[in-house]
């Protein structure tokens, strides 16, 4: 065997981590996702982008099934997602995701936010759990805060919780849906540094984001929404320099040049 014919075997095996085939759905009459391709591979960073209302947030709730569709498919590392049961919390573990509003639980701590999943959902043994919770919270720099509850942090604070508590349940790819859209401006950087780093480190993440330089810095793909469609997708250098779509050349002279 030829050393070319290998390395697509192991691509085929490994490479394909999230895998939308003609996904489509519908709110009543609004057909929200027509007909979406979408492959995301191990280690890679999409970053997806367009106007409000295209069906970015509804195409992340997709992959963690909070919410269903009509037709099509969608898989991850090769499995098709679980309707429910205990089956559909492990998927849910598997693909962490960070909301816009940072969806902590209030009423615990820092701490026992990044535990408790651990613990119900991963079986990991309560001690262990902490350790590995406090390991988290110093890697994204909030260690000091973690006997506070949520309302005491800083939003950036508090979104750098909610990334910790995804990473806790070693997740196969991570969801960001605007993670930096409720922030002041003060703190998206503070975030955005943290998923940087998780982009370094080889994490699969899937990142809507309006923030064109971490998409310019940190994304291997721009994938392009309008009308509930993947209008282009492209090298972020190419997406950027020479977008190909009038739809994307509108986007882009709206939010670059305000
Ligand atoms: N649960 C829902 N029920 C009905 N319509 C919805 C629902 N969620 C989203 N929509 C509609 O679907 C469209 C796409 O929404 P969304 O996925 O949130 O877009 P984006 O994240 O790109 O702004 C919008 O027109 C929105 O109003
Ligand atoms: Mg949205």
């Amino acid at each position: 065997m030829t050393e070319v014919s290998v390395a697509k075997e192991d691509k085929a095996a490994t490479g394909d981590l999230v895998v939308l085939d003609s996904v489509n759905k519908h709110f009543g009459a609004l057909h929200v996702l027509q007909d979406i391709d979408l492959t995301i591979h191990r280690g890679e960073v999409v970053v997806v982008i367009g106007p409000s209302g295209s069906g970015k947030s509804t195409l992340c709730r997709t992959i963690n099934r909070l919410e269903t569709i009509d037709a099509g498919s969608i898989t991850i590392d090769g499995k098709p997602l679980p309707a429910e049961g205990k089956e559909l919390a492990r998927l849910r573990a598997d693909v962490g995701m960070v909301f816009q509003s940072f969806n902590l639980f209030a009423h615990k701590t820092v701490l026992e936010n990044v535990t408790l999943g651990q613990v119900k959902v991963r079986k990991v043994d309560a001690k262990k759990a902490e350790e590995k919770a406090r390991a988290l919270l110093d890697r994204v720099g909030v260690g000091a805060q973690a006997d506070k509850y949520p309302a005491q942090l800083s939003g950036g604070q508090q979104q750098r919780v909610a990334i910790a508590r995804a990473l806790a349940m070693d997740p196969k790819v991570m969801l960001f849906d605007e993670p930096t859209s409720a922030l002041d401006p003060e703190m998206i950087n503070e975030v955005l540094e943290v998923m940087k780093q998780l982009a370094e480190d080889g994490m699969t993440m899937i990142v809507v984001t309006h923030e064109m330089g971490f998409a310019r810095s940190a994304a291997n793909r721009v994938v392009f929404m309008a009308d509930g469609r993947i209008v282009e997708e492209a090298a972020p250098d190419q997406f950027f320099s020479n977008p190909r779509s009038d739809r994307a050349k509108d986007f882009l002279s709206k939010i670059l040049h305000h």
